[in-house]
């Protein structure tokens, strides 16, 4: 009986320790597929950015997983490159897309009285002239803080109208992280309409 106890005991022992080894190699094969997931991100982020980017003092990984946010999921080009597309290579026209690189993510698109803004880095450095958590909080709650017109839903409480900022205020930190530092690293093109 004595006996039957202690191989009891054992066997649960031996179960519990083969679980718990089960357990944590499969976490481990998650974590492998999560970076191995984020690893094709920021491989195909730089194989897709229209523009050269400049890596100088950037953190590499961000910015690409930042062009595959930009470029691959968040239509920025669509609203911020006006035209989105040069002359012959517009996709929608069944054309071989070819951005149009030297205004891109300048800003200038008309939506009725709302203009897309310009994201380039500045002479500072800083994208649409934004730190990251001014940029942040613009994201995060759609706050129009350069208050410019048209001021809705009122002056006091400026919101961006066009922009889609109920979608984009769900990233992660990260993700929106890795957004500016990508806008950092594309070319500046001053003189658009900020
Ligand atoms: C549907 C069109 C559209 C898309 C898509 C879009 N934007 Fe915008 N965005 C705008 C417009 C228009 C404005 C300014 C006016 C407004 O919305 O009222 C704006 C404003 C902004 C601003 C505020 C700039 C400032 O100086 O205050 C930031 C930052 C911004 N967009 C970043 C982005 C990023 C990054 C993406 C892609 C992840 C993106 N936008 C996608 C249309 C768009």
């Amino acid at each position: 009986m004595k006996r039957n106890i202690q191989l009891t005991t054992l066997f649960a022992f031996t179960l519990a320790a083969v679980l718990v080894c089960v357990a944590d190699f499969s976490a481990r094969g998650q974590k492998v597929k999560a970076d191995d997931d984020e690893a094709s991100k920021i491989e195909r982020g730089f194989a897709i950015a229209p523009v050269p980017l400049n890596l100088a003092g950037k953190n590499r990984a961000l910015v690409g997983l930042g062009s595959y946010i930009v470029n691959a999921q968040g239509s920025c080009n669509e609203c911020h490159t006006n035209p989105s597309f040069k002359f012959g290579g517009n996709p929608f026209l069944g054309q071989p897309e070819q951005v149009n690189t030297d205004g891109y993510l300048a800003g200038g698109q008309a939506f009725g009285p709302f203009i897309s803004r310009n994201l380039t880095p500045n002479a500072e450095g800083l994208p649409a002239g934004l730190t990251f958590d001014q940029f942040r909080h613009i994201i995060r709650t759609g706050a129009d803080d350069d208050k410019l017109p048209p001021n809705a839903p009122s002056y006091d409480h400026d919101l961006l109208q066009v922009m889609p900022w109920p979608v984009f205020s769900k990233m992660t930190d990260r993700d929106l992280r890795a957004i500016y530092e990508y806008l950092s690293a594309i070319p500046s093109r001053p003189g658009y309409p900020q």
